[in-house]
């Protein structure tokens, strides 16, 4: 046996892959697992990319990233979401979001450090805190439609708690929190020394009103590290480009750690990037709206099939209750896959607290979405009978 990280040892493969794996055997099936919006990647981004190749501009580029493009990246967040930073000393290029929650959260916890995250929690976030050798706490939303509230997030604060993650729109739930929410949870934390991490990858993909950044609450800047991205906005997942934006102090720390894990975000995915922040602020739209009319579709056939839903405000999935089926997740999104060629992702892959759900992604053809949706309430029903 090799000598190898015990914390390492310990991870798991996410049970999104390992589901997503399972899929590829049955090729008649209609895959909604995808966390990825189904459009390409727009034209204009794509063309900027070939023209860096041509032009050879392939070399390293600062560890920071792009000159321009963080100026460019500080106008459209600015103009976007109202959150103003310095391109030159409060915002890094990273490789994607995930790579973004990677250096955000180790370069704040210390071994023994606790962590809130609300669960069910997309299964990005606890393992990047056990790799530092801290704590994930999840904090119960089931009861509080998948929201965390100021009560439930004082009930885990303890003197070991460094941070808490919140994501809006979410992931598995697809919920958002309202100026109003955000409000009385900035009250609750404003008291506190803890940071924020603001996953807020799917900002552009909000339904119900304009995406508020807690970040932009009073006293909220300097604890936040607002994590952004464009695999989902600009449809540009295997560009690998996310973006962090806090304080200098934080910024300079992150960017040691950017240097010692990736040196800098692929170049040729910069010069994309690039175009998409200059030209490309309503490429979100067209998928915003598909997805919102899909989300309707979907929320209208799951109550019609009799499992609860709690509407989602964004993103492209919907978190189904299937416990009255009679079956685990699991269990569920097996059977499922195999009796009526519909893949769903189990909830347990969303922690403990996704068991007795499934996580259902909306992002594909209208007629796809209405023929899976037929499927799946033709086999609820006979697991009901
Ligand atoms: C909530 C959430 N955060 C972060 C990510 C990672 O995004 P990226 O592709 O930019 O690494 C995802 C991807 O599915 C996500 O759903």
């Amino acid at each position: 046996m090799y000598k190898l990280n015990p914390i390492t040892r310990e991870l798991q493969i996410s049970g999104i892959r390992k589901f997503t794996d399972l899929v590829a055997s049955y090729p008649d099936a209609i895959s909604l697992t995808i966390g990825q919006p189904h459009w390409p990647t727009p034209e204009h981004v794509r063309r900027a990319a070939a023209a860096a190749i041509e032009d050879g501009r392939t070399t390293y580029t600062p560890n920071r990233g792009l000159p321009a493009l963080r100026q460019a990246v500080a106008m459209y967040y600015s103009d976007k979401f109202q959150l103003e930073y310095h391109p030159e000393t409060e915002i890094l290029v990273t490789a994607g979001a995930t790579h973004a929650l990677d250096i955000s959260l180790r370069t704040l916890l210390q071994p023994g450090d606790e962590v809130l995250i609300p669960g069910p929690a997309y299964p990005g976030y606890e393992p990047v805190v056990r790799l530092a050798g801290a704590n994930p706490v999840l904090i119960d939303t089931r009861s509080d439609g998948f929201k965390v509230t100021p009560a439930s997030f004082k009930a885990h604060v303890n003197e070991r708690t460094k941070a808490i993650v919140l994501a809006s729109p979410a992931n598995p739930t697809g919920v958002a929190y309202t100026r109003e929410e955000l409000s009385e949870l900035a009250d609750a934390l404003r008291p506190t020394n803890l940071y924020v991490i603001l996953d807020e990858i799917y900002s552009e993909l909000h339904f119900a009103e304009q995406h508020v950044s807690l970040a932009t609450l009073p006293d909220m800047r300097h604890r936040s590290i607002v994590i952004h991205g464009l695999s989902k906005s600009h449809s540009m997942t295997g560009w690998r480009i996310g973006f962090t934006f806090a304080p200098a102090e934080i910024t300079a720390e992150m960017v040691k750690l950017l240097q010692y894990s990736i040196t800098c975000a692929s170049s040729i995915s910069q010069y994309a990037a690039l175009a998409a922040m200059e030209d490309g602020r309503h490429d979100a739209k067209p998928m915003r709206e598909q997805y919102r009319q899909n989300r309707d579709l979907v929320v209208e056939s799951l109550r019609q099939m009799g499992l609860h839903i709690v509407e989602p405000q964004g993103a492209f999935y919907a978190f189904p209750d299937i416990t009255s089926s009679g079956k685990s997740s699991q269990q569920f999104a097996t059977d499922l896959l195999q009796e009526a060629n519909v893949a769903v992702i189990p909830g347990d892959a969303f922690s403990a607290l996704g068991e007795g759900y499934v996580r259902l992604s909306y992002a594909c053809e209208p007629d796809k979405l209405r023929e899976a949706l037929e499927r799946m309430g033709r086999f609820v029903a006979r697991c009901r009978g």
